[in-house]
């Protein structure tokens, strides 16, 4: 999800004293002309390596507890009713036969649910985590066809499910808009994201368009999609008074404890969240229905419940990511030097939903042109609310973007990676911001020749008996984000350091990376470091989401570290060796400072205790506001290349080989990131070839609520992927890192279909690319 909202507004509505201080905190690296800091300029310490995930063993043995798997005293279980109309009213719930089926201990609907404030919507505020803003359970109405209308409470989940399969509904149905023609007919209006439209324009692009040696201009259509994490989507919840315990499975703590306070007009302080392991979360693990409904249910029962969602509620409870249908026009000169870039089109949100999909995002700032037209407009519909999903905009938009690129290239006979270079941009198009680290060229180079790029056939021309046999590339971005409220706590004892931040695991490697990176900079090893987290009651505001964890953490780490070593040098005094060095002129090493300048002079922690007679010392920071953002046009960046056979008898596609060149920024472990953009790189070909949302336009219902019918590349779809990366630091962001997490589901799409053009001469313009769709 996106953060940038905040980090703008922050940034923005700032006083100009707040502002004075931010740029007094951030180090000098992150600001035009500093100097970058010393830590990541070469690897040190455990950084770069393949270090095993700290949390691994504790999964394999089933000793890491997932949010359905705590079981408070007097636990009961719930089950949802969901509606079967997309809009208008209950009319009647018969609900005698499930309040008096075994193990019922209450049935709640919209007639008995406690009085609740709807959800803060996603960006509406700060620590706001809601999928949408509707009320929940607060009166007769239904928005959605599958909203939630009862929720039955029993001794076990099965005495719940029967229960719940015994209620019948009726409804008063009202007329609903739940056709894409339809929801286009009412109007689009431009979407607008993280407090800017969508919509840009530089120049006459028509016009130059019109006027171009060469051109593109061709309609995408990708589907909508749902949310697949191996996880569905849980909470187990338990009131004590007025204050609420809740486990989830969140990837935003903090802003689900606030926004649950809101909901149950109860103070932050009084809900604690914690979700130490996430089973995957992509976008979808923040506030929905279920965690509010559970929580309500728990208040009239006086018992504690688990909400555990079937693979059917999430589908019809937790938003996925709309359908796109995007025109991309490029026009080019005789050199193949841009003229104009239009990438326009439309998506869906329904009423209440935060995110306009916006697919032009990635447009804005890849290619140099003479002229842009950028615009996402926005039809809406009565459906559950959209929501993010791994690299919102950038995954659909660089499907459209990065096929009409390999259109433009096989047009005028040029390379595809030739016809990139040539478009390379010195500065961001939009504004002529300077970029902070930008290699793609670099990545391209490597990648081509590792994968054997010059031995692309002609189109269509290279088979193995039924096979066609062919080779595509994509470029993959995403930006670089950081978000404001990063803070941490260090507590530094004799035998090493305990990190506590409110962040978030959901299987990327971040509680690694991130023991690494304190590690690093304390000079302890791994295994000396404890990081915790995953708990509203730690400090910081930092959501899993934007790709952004990383490096807000990683700025909060560096702040608690420099307060601990300001408070150490204090106490060590002037008996220290270090004594008259302030927090910036030492580092940690060997389990102590060291001064950077004299690296002679050290004190080990353990001295620097003993002589002050402490056991521990601890110290809390907070990462400066994200302006680095502001002063750099921050990415990331890849080249993927793919390798296709296409049975020329079924249509089938079977990806072979794909390569993935990287160009992220410093690598803080080799072992997770890659599994990262591995796994970015695996959702990009079900995007490519397989996911797709059935959605019935009579009546707003999605017809394949199921991972039977909805599909997803499993092990025998997936080729070996191999991913290289450059780890070149970007000298602007903290550690020199940027995220990992979305970037390799960009790109995929597009390097995929432009590999089948390449095996068969077919262009399909309209995913998942289907073998109907190939004969
Ligand atoms: Mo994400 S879609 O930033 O969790």
């Amino acid at each position: 999800m996106s953060i940038l909202g905040d980090a703008a507004a922050a940034v923005k509505g700032a006083a100009q004293g707040v502002m004075a201080k931010a740029i007094e905190v951030a180090p000098e690296s992150w600001l035009p002309g500093g100097k970058p800091d010393p830590l990541i300029r070469e690897q040190h310490g455990a950084i770069g390596k393949p270090v095993s995930r700290v949390d691994g063993p504790l999964k394999v043995r089933g000793e890491a507890r997932f949010a359905a798997e705590f079981a408070p005293d007097g636990l009961s279980y719930a089950a949802l009713v969901f509606s079967t109309v997309p809009k208008g009213r209950v009319a009647s719930l018969e609900l005698v036969a499930a309040q008096s089926a075994p193990g019922v201990i209450l049935v709640m609907s919209h007639e008995n649910a406690p009085r609740m404030a709807p959800m803060p919507r996603f960006m509406s505020a700060n620590k706001a985590a809601g999928g949408d803003d509707l009320p929940v359970m607060q009166d007769d109405r239904v928005h959605w066809n599958g909203q939630p209308i009862a929720l039955v409470l029993a001794d076990s989940q099965e005495q719940a499910d029967h229960a719940a399969s015994l209620i019948v509904a009726t409804y008063e149905t009202e007329e609903a808009v739940t056709s894409l023609a339809d929801a286009e007919a009412r109007g689009t209006e431009p979407g607008e994201f993280q407090g800017e439209p969508l919509k840009l324009s530089k120049g006459d692009a028509e016009q130059a368009l019109a006027e171009a040696a060469f051109k593109v201009d061709e309609h995408y259509s990708t589907p909508r999609h749902n949310h697949n994490p191996i996880e569905p989507h849980a909470v187990t919840v338990a009131w004590d008074g007025d204050s609420l315990r809740v486990h989830d499975a969140t990837q935003a703590v903090t802003h689900t404890a606030w926004s649950l306070a809101n909901v149950f007009g109860i103070d932050e302080e009084q809900v604690r969240v914690t979700s130490p392991y996430v089973g995957g979360g992509f976008g979808s693990k923040t506030l929905w229905q279920h965690q509010i409904l559970a929580s309500a249910a728990a208040k009239l029962a006086h018992r504690p419940v688990r909400l555990a969602l079937s693979r059917e509620g999430v589908y019809r409870t937790v938003g996925g990511r709309s359908p796109t249908e995007q025109r991309v026009a490029i026009g080019a000169d005789a050199d193949g030097k841009f003229t104009a870039i239009l990438h326009t089109g439309s998506t869906l949100m329904s009423p209440h939903s935060a995110l306009p999909e916006p697919f032009i995002v990635a447009t804005r700032s890849l290619y140099a042109a003479q002229s842009f037209f950028l615009d996402t407009e926005v039809a809406r519909m009565d459906m559950l609310a959209n929501t993010f999903m791994r690299a919102p905009g950038e995954a659909v938009g660089t499907v459209a973007l990065e096929c009409a690129i390999d259109e433009l290239a096989d047009k005028m006979g040029m390379d595809p990676i030739e016809l990139r270079r040539r478009n390379e941009p010195d500065s961001d198009p939009q504004g002529g911001t300077p970029f902070s680290m930008r290699n793609l060229p670099e990545a391209y180079r490597v990648g081509a020749e590792r994968f054997g790029w010059s031995d692309r056939p002609v189109p269509g021309t290279r088979r193995e008996g039924e096979w066609l046999i062919g080779m595509g590339c994509a470029t993959s971005t995403y930006p670089y984000n950081r978000m404001p409220g990063g803070a941490a706590r260090i507590t530094l004892s004799r035998d090493g350091a305990r990190v506590e931040i409110a962040a978030h695991e959901m299987g990327m490697g971040t509680a690694t990376a991130h023991a690494m990176v304190a590690a690093d900079r304390l000079g302890l090893d791994v295994e000396q470091v404890k990081l915790d987290y995953g708990d509203s009651a730690m400090p910081g505001v930092v959501l899993a989401g934007g790709s952004q964890q990383t490096a807000s953490i990683g700025a909060a780490v560096m702040a608690a570290q420099q307060a601990l070593f300001a408070d150490l040098l204090k106490l060590a005094g002037n008996d220290s060796p270090l004594a008259g060095l302030g927090a910036d002129e030492v580092e940690g090493a060997d389990a102590g400072m060291r001064s950077i300048a004299e690296p002679d002079r050290f004190e080990s922690y353990a001295s620097i205790l003993s002589r002050a007679q402490r056991d521990e010392v601890v110290a809390d920071g907070e990462g400066p506001p994200p302006l680095e953002s502001q002063k750099w046009s921050m990415h990331s960046y890849g080249a993927m290349f793919c390798e296709v056979k296409v049975n020329s008898v079924t249509g089938e596609t079977r990806v072979s080989r794909f390569l993935a060149s990287m160009d992220c920024g410093r690598i803080l472990n080799a072992k997770t990131a890659a599994s990262q953009f591995r796994g970015g790189v695996i959702m990009g070909l079900g995007l490519a070839l397989m996911e797709e949302t059935q959605f019935d336009e009579r009546n707003g219902r999605i017809m394949n609520p199921s991972l039977a019918e909805y599909h997803l590349p499993v092990h025998l779809d997936v080729p070996p992927i191999e991913v290289i990366w450059l780890d070149i630091p970007d000298p602007h962001a903290p550690m020199g890192a940027h995220g990992v997490g979305e970037i390799g589901i960009t790109g995929t799409g597009a390097a995929v279909a432009n590999a089948i053009y390449n095996a068969t001469g077919k262009r399909v313009r309209d995913l998942p690319i289907t073998l109907d769709k190939l004969l």
